[in-house]
């Protein structure tokens, strides 16, 4: 049987984090891709030469050539400019959106059949271009956003709570900025739900820490997170390539879910071969359809940005 295929777009930090966790777990055969001479294969041959330490036996390649990336079964799409101190997601929209299009007519060209997942800033945005300039069926494009901030959440309360981090279940919805909606109604602690183990006030606290979650690390590193985001990515690339249907959050098609009107945009999934098999349609409070539908507003804004670039 053919291994499969990643493809990873960009040999940045996210993307080369990316490629080393995928290999580890052996998910499939890498092929790492950078515009910038030496540096997709530099990093590739790095990958590859850790797997003998590692025991992975993945076959990493780095290129500057959109043949090598035929027949992918997914591709990850991580080139762009990152955030800088002072800097907000959106305002990388301008500069991101060229390199998403110009790596979005490639992939229709080359991987006309593969799964895409997006994750570079800002993402929602990012995720809809995608979507717009390769004409893929909507539920095989989606991006990565839900697992790391549904991550950085479960870190803090677990964090807080002295307690196991794999015990933390939540869920987060809305886009990938500070408007994002994590849910404490539908967060749970091995099935008791955190609102029972803290009050108000600190679960207000660590939401407000998960929305800034990346700032924080902008501001300490100069440039932005990588390990959690590329675990968050590999999360997904293991879901859909393992078929496990994984319920998770990320930023997926919805048109009547939610009432979003067809826009991309962070809810609870189930990922499986079928890439979104499946939105999980919560029964929201009037609190939380609020947070949301002011998450979503935003989404919608920087769309309209995206049409005029495009
Ligand atoms: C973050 C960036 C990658 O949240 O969006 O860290």
């Amino acid at each position: 049987m053919a291994r499969d295929k990643i493809t990873i777009v960009g040999a940045g930090k996210v993307g080369a984090t990316t490629a080393h966790i995928a290999a580890t777990k052996q998910l499939g055969d890498i092929v790492l891709l950078d515009i910038i001479e030496g540096l997709a294969e530099g990093k590739a041959l790095d990958i590859a030469a850790a797997g003998p330490i590692q025991l992975y036996d993945s076959v990493i390649s780095g290129t500057r050539d959109w043949e090598k990336t035929a027949d992918s079964n997914i591709v990850i799409i991580t080139s762009g400019v990152p955030r800088g101190p002072g800097m907000s997601r959106d305002d990388l929209l301008t500069k991101n959106i060229q390199i998403v299009k110009d790596v979005s007519e490639q992939i229709a060209r080359h991987c006309p059949e593969s799964i895409i997942i997006v994750v570079c800033n800002p993402l929602d945005a990012m995720v809809y271009a995608a979507a717009k300039v390769t004409g893929f069926t909507k539920n095989k494009i989606m991006g990565m956003a839900g697992a790391l901030d549904s991550a950085r959440f479960s870190y803090f309360l677990a964090s807080e709570l002295g307690v196991n981090v794999e015990d933390i279940k939540c869920v987060l919805m809305g886009g990938h900025g500070d408007d994002m909606v994590p849910l404490p109604r539908f967060t749970s602690v091995s099935g008791i739900p955190v609102t029972e183990l803290l009050d108000e006030d600190k679960i207000a606290e660590l939401i407000e820490r998960t929305r800034k979650g990346g700032i924080e690390i902008v501001n300490l590193l100069g440039c932005s997170a990588y390990y959690a985001p590329a675990a968050g990515t590999v999360k997904m690339v293991e879901a859909i390539l393992k078929d496990k249907k994984t319920v998770m959050s990320c930023c997926a098609y919805c048109d009547s879910e939610y009432d979003a009107g067809g826009y991309f945009v962070g809810v609870p999934v189930v990922l499986g071969k079928n890439a979104i098999e499946k939105i999980i349609e919560l029964d929201l409070n009037e609190s939380e359809q609020a947070q949301f539908e002011k998450s979503l507003t935003h989404v919608k804004q920087l769309v309209v940005k995206v049409d005029k670039l495009l």
